[in-house]
């Protein structure tokens, strides 16, 4: 097992990110270091989201862009850093659709900065780790049958996906050419607490309790394989600690549901647990316009984290979808804010040094 102190969490303001750090500080009993989070705290990116974790002695908070070589390197520096986790990244497909150039400019010029400094301020180190966090997508789409193994071909669709392959692809042109000790995880659909809702679970939920319409692209029969965000953080923390530098491991739920059956399933438990009347819910679904070049279907073989590093998923969908739902429920504050936007006020108020 690979012994990591001083973990660099790059997006860790993030819906996955900040789950990762409270994963490590709270669940995790076997980890000892520190960590600390770089963000620039775009529209994704919310303090509030460790609003419990920001007393902990283990963790710091380094507000700024990873694609500032001169910042980000003195970060690395400043905390003797021997470990990346880098979740930084524009991750949404509806929003690289409409303006791509915030995803080339973070997902591949920022990852390109991060391997380099890490290059350069590592040199020839062999005990320190580059763990680069990416997606299913970038496998492109399947059609019924089959499933994205390891060695599937890259054939991203979106704006996002390219983006994010073109990082997978430097990450391993970094192991390949320098040595750079670089693990890659490629992992399905999250879903979980703090995830912003312009994606699909929580802009259900969100719009299920304020009456408003439940907007479904298509013919609502695209599929996405679900995880919960607490599986997908073990999971890299398995890689973290036993991955095979230059490897890549899919991380999956092998939990594949049509978008419109999941919805109907989500309607259930928000009705079950609000006293919403189902029925009513299900004539607000509506369905909209297609996402351009809308993939079909994802579906992971996750055989090799499984049988190589005994990464199991632990969260149930039914479980998963109903903590996730009463997490919603009983956070107004944060729900509100966001709503509001007036997290992005807070936000301008006390972190105005940077950006
Ligand atoms: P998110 O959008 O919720 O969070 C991204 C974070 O990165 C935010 O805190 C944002 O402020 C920060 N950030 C953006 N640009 C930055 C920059 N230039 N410098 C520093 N910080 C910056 O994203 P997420 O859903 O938590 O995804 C995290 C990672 O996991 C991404 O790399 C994404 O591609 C990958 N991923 C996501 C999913 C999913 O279902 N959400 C699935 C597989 C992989
Ligand atoms: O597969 C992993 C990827 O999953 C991650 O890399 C991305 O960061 C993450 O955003 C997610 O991408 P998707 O495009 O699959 O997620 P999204 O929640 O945007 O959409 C899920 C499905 O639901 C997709 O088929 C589009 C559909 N959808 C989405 C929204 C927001 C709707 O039908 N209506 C909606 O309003």
């Amino acid at each position: 097992m690979r012994r990591l102190k001083n973990i660099l969490v790059t997006g860790g303001a993030g819906f996955i990110g900040s789950n990762f750090i409270r994963y490590l500080l709270k669940q995790n009993s076997d980890f000892s270091g520190s960590i600390v989070n770089l963000d620039a705290l775009t529209y994704a990116g919310n303090p509030m989201n460790l609003a419990d974790i920001n007393n902990d002695g283990r963790y710091f908070f380094e507000h700024g862009d990873i694609c500032d070589r001169l910042f980000t390197e003195a970060i690395f520096k400043k905390y003797d850093i021997d470990t990346v986790a880098h979740f930084a990244a524009e991750s949404h497909v509806d929003r690289s659709i409409h303006g791509p150039e915030a995803f080339i400019k973070t997902n591949v010029f920022g990852t390109f900065t991060l391997l380099d400094i890490a290059r350069n301020v590592w040199k020839n180190r062999t005990d320190v780790l580059f763990h680069h966090i990416s997606t299913d997508e970038v496998y492109g789409s399947l059609g019924e049958e089959g499933m994205f193994t390891e060695n599937t071909a890259y054939n991203p669709g979106s704006p996002y996906s390219a983006s994010k392959a073109g990082s997978d692809h430097l990450a391993a042109a970094y192991y390949h050419t320098y040595r750079l000790p670089v693990t890659i995880s490629n992992c399905s659909n999250n879903y979980g607490p703090y995830q912003f809702p312009e994606k699909l679970i929580p802009l259900m939920i969100m719009n299920i309790t304020e009456g408003k319409p439940l907007p479904v692209y298509g013919d609502g029969k695209n599929v996405r394989d679900w995880l919960y965000v607490e599986d997908h953080n073990s999971a890299v923390w398995a890689i973290m600690r036993g991955g095979k530098p230059g490897e890549r491991y899919n991380i999956g739920g092998e939990n594949e549901w049509e978008n419109i059956k999941l919805l109907n399933a989500l309607i259930n438990i928000v009705s079950e647990k609000t006293g919403l009347d189902p029925l009513k819910l299900r004539e607000t679904i509506t369905f909209i316009k297609d996402r351009p070049g809308h993939d079909r279907r994802y579906a992971i073989d996750c055989k090799k984290i499984k049988s190589g590093l005994g990464w199991r998923q632990s969260v149930s969908f039914e479980e998963g979808l109903r903590r996730t739902v009463d997490w919603y429920l009983g956070s107004k504050k944060w729900v509100e804010s966001i709503r509001t936007g007036e997290y992005k006020k807070w936000i301008d108020l006390n972190y105005s040094r940077r950006n």
